[in-house]
């Protein structure tokens, strides 16, 4: 299937990372469309350990081209030093990595500006953003106020641009004891002007003449459907869409051209950040489902809030994303408990109440109904088919299926690279 697109259906943190490592070796090009380096994902592989926030997985395949189209924004400096980190490992990266002119820079302004939001919201009314920038930046371009990469390219538009920016982000920040230095921020993008033009492509086109060569295209998702700026529980989301949707303009693909729509689903739920989580378990279970899978940010070291796993959000991931099948992650996270719960529906006031129904608060009063299943209790680690799978394990995975209307195509085991079972 030429265009496969792989969507987060949770909060992040699904483990797409390993599935599009896994998709990537039979793909041209790997594409990433929206978000920035508040994504993460921790790549091991012969070549050694790397974090990637920007880069797309696919780097390290070497017949696979990387493409960071027009809707993610970019934060310069963590770009040059992803892209001196690859080909210090030995990897040739020039003509393999093509980044959008369009894409918005994450500017020094942006991290100091929500800064100062956090602070003034006291902790209310926030998604505890990672400190990145993101939602100040995807402001900034929906207000026409965006310094993009194709900028850098006119050093007199930029110089213009920044003037008009610093005056009027330095009125916002004094009151708060910051400031940014016009003449030094102007000096350090001109420093890193000079690295990044060799990669600066017209992807639009790119992308469109290997669709229309029948190409292998891979879009690999950030973050996830409930984080999605339009459709998670604002306003404990992310800046950008990260719903299927945000494929046509964050990299210019039409709907149509997209053949498959793979949703990542943990086969517990995680979240890091403020919001509710219905299914969340304050209590032995949560520490234990983070202990076992290590559920610490990849980005920010935080540890992720954990329950179990939520059908109500993933019906509705399943509709808005349309996806095609379903891939699930660390299931070996669940081998060693003896009862496993999964909710099935939400009641509010004891009626039925779905999630595109509640507004925000009604998050916070839902009661998650659960069915329970036997735990497996041993290791699955082994598995390489889906028949290997203990009975217990494949009664909780095909419930799932049944209770979704997608085909489970994919399970993850363990993470090593071959620990994935191909239903
Ligand atoms: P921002 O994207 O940094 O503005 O953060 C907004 C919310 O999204 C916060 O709750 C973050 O913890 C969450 N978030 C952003 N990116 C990711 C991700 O890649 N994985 C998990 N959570 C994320």
């Amino acid at each position: 299937m030429p265009v496969t697109l792989v969507i987060g259906s949770q909060w992040g943190d699904e483990g797409k990372g390993k599935i599009i490592d896994y998709l990537a070796k039979d793909s041209d090009f790997v594409v990433r469309f929206h978000g920035g380096n508040n994504a993460g994902h921790t790549i091991i592989n012969k070549y050694g350990k790397f974090a990637l926030h920007l880069i797309p997985g696919g780097i390290f395949n070497l017949n696979t081209k990387a493409v960071i189209a027009n809707g993610v924004v970019i934060d310069l400096a963590v770009l040059l030093s992803e892209i001196e980190l690859v080909e210090k490992a030995g990897i040739k990266v020039k003509g393999r990595l093509f980044i959008s002119p369009r894409c918005q820079l994450i500017m020094p302004y942006h991290k100091l500006l929500e800064q100062v939001y956090e602070e003034a919201k006291k902790g209310v009314n926030t998604p505890q953003p990672t400190g990145r920038g993101i939602g100040p930046v995807y402001a900034d371009k929906v207000t026409y106020n965006g310094i993009t990469l194709g900028d850098l390219l006119d050093r007199k538009s930029f110089k213009e641009k920044l003037s008009v920016q610093v005056l009027i982000k330095n009125k916002t920040l004094k009151p708060f004891g910051k400031k940014v230095n016009k003449n030094v921020v102007e000096k350090d993008f001109f420093s890193m002007r000079r690295k990044i033009l060799p990669f600066i492509s017209d992807t639009f086109t790119i992308i469109n003449s290997a669709i229309d060569k029948k190409q292998n295209i891979l879009l690999e998702g950030a973050q996830g459907t409930f984080l999605d700026n339009d459709w998670g529980i604002y306003p404990f989301v992310t800046a950008s869409n990260a719903v299927s949707g945000g494929v046509n303009a964050g990299a210019g693909i039409a709907p149509n051209k997209i053949n498959k729509v793979i949703g990542v689903a943990k086969a517990y739920t995680t979240r890091v950040g403020f919001g509710p989580v219905p299914t969340e378990q304050k209590n032995g279970i949560g520490n234990k489902l983070r202990e076992i899978g290590g559920e610490y940010g990849a980005t920010t070291g935080r540890p992720r809030r954990c329950g179990w796993l939520d059908l109500e959000m993933l019906r509705f991931a399943v509709k808005i994303n349309g996806f095609t099948e379903i891939c699930i992650t660390k299931l070996d996270v669940l081998d060693n408990f003896e009862k496993i719960k999964v909710c099935v529906r939400y009641n509010l006031n004891s009626k039925r109440i779905s999630y595109e129904q509640c507004s925000t608060k009604d998050f916070d009063r839902v009661k998650p109904v659960y069915k329970t299943y036997k735990g497996w209790q041993k290791s699955i680690k082994e598995a390489k088919n889906f028949k290997d799978l203990p009975k217990e394990a494949q009664i909780y995975l095909r419930d799932i299926e049944k209770m979704l209307g997608v085909k489970i195509t994919y399970v993850s085991t363990g993470v090593k690279r071959n620990e994935i079972i191909k239903i």
